[in-house]
């Protein structure tokens, strides 16, 4: 057995070189992104991932034991399909229902070479996942605080001599990411970049660091007032009242005092940290609502602003990619602040599924009401999906219409 690196030192500037084990037979262009709408140029791996598998085998040869695997929030396989392949047992936590989807489908893609019912575990990103890792692959987050929050648990969770491989692009990545992960681990070094990315390397946790989340603020929502809101890392926006949100519940209240808004129940699709949620809550004390994402962690964020503010009886929050366990036709109002991105990349395909999912939910002469940047122009979007559509605010930045679904 090799003696293990010492701190600060990566094995591609002591080898001189990178190992392919991991990259070299599998089958990257068979990898779908499932369930998102593929386009062109659109592939389900990129080089951050190769780098990501290159480093990790790299690490092997220099004599760190990698047993036990974290992979995190894979979006659709790419690292955790070919570990499978070359027998590498791997627990695998995932924020996203909708990238556990997609990784799920890619390993029946190109089931002949994989094997994962005995080298796979799956669970929740958390202490148990977590549990005496010795190696762990994340590709970066876009936001610290998501990062700030995972390494925090490693750090805590981890065995002490963990080594965790983040990689990303160079054109994602900042220095800030490195001051996040310093405030977690002792020794954290870029290694080489290759097509246009990099790997950090986290080592020797620093343990005893208070939980940096969940948080709350206290927000003033349009005709409700103030209110506390909840945050996980991964949530979008963290605890504080979306400015497109803020366009989209002053309108909405126009519409409750006119008596319009009332229908006894509502879906509040992509709830985040479950500000809509929350709000139709209080207007509409006799509604209940269905809250959903596909983010774990906003799911836990929406439960927290759904219990700080008394209303956990009205509202219940369901992990779900889409509207994946909703019936054809079977509600009267969906509301969504639509997301723009799939990880780092900026996406329509993510906005289309949503506007599309609620089109298929909702009942004949049902709502949905939808805030979107200007910029966007979703109305013919909304206009072919749901049907006839209106503006009903539009800001500098901001549009908000409300569409009828005509069956
Ligand atoms: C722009 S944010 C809006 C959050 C919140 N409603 C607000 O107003 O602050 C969009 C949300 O959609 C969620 N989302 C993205 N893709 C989704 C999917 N396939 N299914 C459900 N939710 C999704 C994201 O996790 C994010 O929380």
């Amino acid at each position: 057995m090799t003696a293990p690196l010492p701190h600060g030192q990566t094995p591609d500037a002591v080898l001189g070189h990178l190992r392919s084990a991991y990259t070299l037979d599998f089958p990257f262009a068979e990898l779908l992104r499932d369930p998102l709408p593929g386009g062109a140029g659109q592939r389900a791996h990129d080089a951050a991932d190769l780098l990501l598998l290159d480093t990790l085998a790299t690490w092997s040869e220099v004599g760190h034991r990698l047993d036990p695997v974290v992979v995190l929030d894979d979006r659709h396989g790419a690292l955790t399909l070919p570990l499978l392949k070359a027998g590498v047992a791997v627990r695998l936590g995932q924020d996203s229902a909708s990238h556990q989807r997609s990784v799920t489908r890619n390993a029946e893609r190109v089931g002949d070479c994989v094997r994962p019912d005995h080298l796979l575990t799956r669970g929740e990103i958390g202490p148990e996942l977590l549990a005496g890792a010795r190696t762990v692959v994340l590709p970066l987050p876009r936001s610290l605080d998501a990062l700030d929050q995972t390494a925090h648990l490693v750090a805590e969770h981890a065995d002490q001599e963990v080594v965790l491989l983040a990689g990303g692009r160079d054109k994602h990545m900042s220095p800030s990411m490195n001051e996040v992960l310093t405030r977690s681990f002792s020794s954290v070094v870029a290694g080489r970049g290759r097509s246009k990315s990099r790997v950090i390397t986290a080592r020797g946790p620093r343990r005893g660091r208070p939980a940096p989340f969940p948080r709350t603020q206290v927000q003033d929502l349009p005709d409700v007032g103030p209110v506390t809101l909840g945050a996980h890392g991964a949530t979008f926006g963290g605890a504080r009242l979306d400015p497109g949100t803020r366009l989209l519940l002053q309108t909405m209240a126009t519409a409750v005092e006119a008596g319009e808004l009332n229908r006894g129940r509502a879906i509040d699709l992509g709830c985040g940290n479950g500000t809509v949620a929350l709000w139709l809550a209080r207007r509409l004390p006799g509604m209940s609502v269905l809250a959903t994402d596909q983010s774990a962690d906003a799911c836990r964020s929406t439960e927290l602003t759904a219990r700080q503010n008394g209303v956990q009886d009205q509202v219940e929050v369901r992990r779900d990619d889409a509207l994946s366990t909703v019936p054809d036709a079977s509600e009267p109002l969906v509301v969504v602040n639509p997301p723009f991105h799939d990880g780092n990349a900026v996406d329509p395909g993510v906005a289309h599924r949503l506007i599309a999912e609620a089109g298929r939910v909702l009942q004949d002469g049902g709502h949905l009401w939808c805030v979107w940047n200007s910029h966007l122009r979703y109305r013919p979007l909304v206009e072919r999906l749901i049907g006839p559509t209106h503006q009903v605010a539009r800001d500098r930045q901001f549009t908000v219409t409300v569409s009828t679904r005509r069956r």
